[in-house]
């Protein structure tokens, strides 16, 4: 086996659910293909970033690996055993090694448990403990993930964000996680407190071997912290590669329009003088608008400089996702 912790493949998760006020009346259930057909994986000690507007899918796959919603169809592979289909019993023993940190802060905390409480939960959940080991654990975990012992006898609304999110990632470490989902760790937190939780997410990857699938918005701290990076578009994976290609050298019109938000970046020439024929239109990003052929070509600037090309919207020749170069994937006719 190589060194590879988690392998997607072909990952679907659909959602049903009523199609809204006139659908409903018509009895049409709508199904949201929330992730269609992703596939990735991720070695030791790897970072992959996980980019894309809000909806497109990144919680619903942080989500299913975890299982704690059921897969529609597609396989989960960690470290080296099909775990997609396992019962909760058998899959035990990979729970505690497959964690996540929740997107949102206060979820993810008992607010009724002390800190203490919850880490000595987190500790004897899987294995059990003597009292003077547990109490071994927790100071080594706290000095671990930089929180003060005097915080131990807080109830989670007594912290700040920052110090919220460190107990999060102590508690995930407390259970004893390899690979962790990390779902936009950084978001509701002041920039100073940003850098250090992703400095902190670092040094413990360095310290314990961790691999991450980081969820953000943010791309400045997704091209920092991640080895590769990919980008979804309405549940499919649009482009995938290493961090400093996607962020400086991106193929797909998408990746370029999204990373050209940045202030101090110069986006592609040809996207910027295209400009986006959609623009203020972001809000049309939509699962429940039906679309054939390439998910993106309603607001693709490529598409509409060509003179919308009927390749990218005939549902027979949908852009599938293509290996351009060494470990570089992009799904577009005519990548940039
Ligand atoms: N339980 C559910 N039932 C029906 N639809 C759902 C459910 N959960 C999520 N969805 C839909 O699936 C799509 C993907 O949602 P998801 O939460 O994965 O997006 P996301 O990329 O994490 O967004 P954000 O950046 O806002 O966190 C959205 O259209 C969402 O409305
Ligand atoms: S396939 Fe066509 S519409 Fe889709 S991203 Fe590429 S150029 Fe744009
Ligand atoms: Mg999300």
């Amino acid at each position: 086996m190589t060194d590879t912790i988690l392998e997607v493949q072909n990952l679907k998760k659909h959602y049903n659910q009523n199609g809204g006020l006139f659908s409903a009346f018509k009895g049409k259930e709508n199904v949201i293909p929330a992730v269609d057909d992703v596939s990735f994986y991720i070695k030791e000690k790897e970072t992959m970033g996980l980019v894309g507007e809000t909806g497109c899918g990144k919680t619903t796959i942080g989500r299913t690996l975890l299982k704690l919603i059921p897969a529609t169809s597609g396989k989960i592979i960690f470290n080296g055993t099909d775990i997609t289909h396992l019962s909760a019993a058998q899959f035990r023993p990979f729970r505690k090694k497959i964690q996540m940190i929740f997107q949102d802060l206060d979820a993810a905390l008992n607010p009724k448990m002390r800190i203490k409480a919850i880490l000595q939960e987190a500790l004897t959940v899987h294995c059990r403990l003597s009292d003077a080991e547990i109490d071994h654990r927790i100071s080594e975990l706290l000095e671990m993930v930089n929180l003060k012992k005097s915080k131990l006898s807080n109830f989670p609304n007594e912290l700040s964000g920052g110090e919220k999110r460190r107990v999060g990632i102590a508690r995930t470490l407390a259970v004893g996680a390899r690979f962790i989902v990390a779902d936009e760790p950084t978001s509701a937190l002041d920039v100073s407190i940003q850098a250090q939780v992703v400095n902190l997410l670092r040094d413990l990857q360095k310290e314990l071997r961790l691999s991450y699938l980081f969820i953000s918005h943010d791309l400045r701290v997704v091209e920092l912290v991640s080895h590769k990076v990919a980008v979804m578009y309405l549940g499919q994976i649009v482009e995938m590669g290493l961090a400093g290609r996607i962020a400086n050298a991106p193929r797909h019109p998408y990746t370029a329009v999204l990373w050209s938000s940045l202030v101090d970046k110069k986006s592609d020439e040809s996207i910027k003088n295209e400009g986006n024929p959609n623009e203020g239109q972001w809000g049309v990003f939509d699962f429940e608008r039906p679309n054939v052929g390439c998910r993106f070509a309603p607001r693709c600037p490529v598409y509409h400089a060509k003179n919308r090309p009927t390749i990218c919207t005939d549902p027979a020749t949908s852009p599938q996702l293509q290996k351009i170069d060494d470990a570089h994937q992009v799904r577009c006719h005519f990548p940039l």
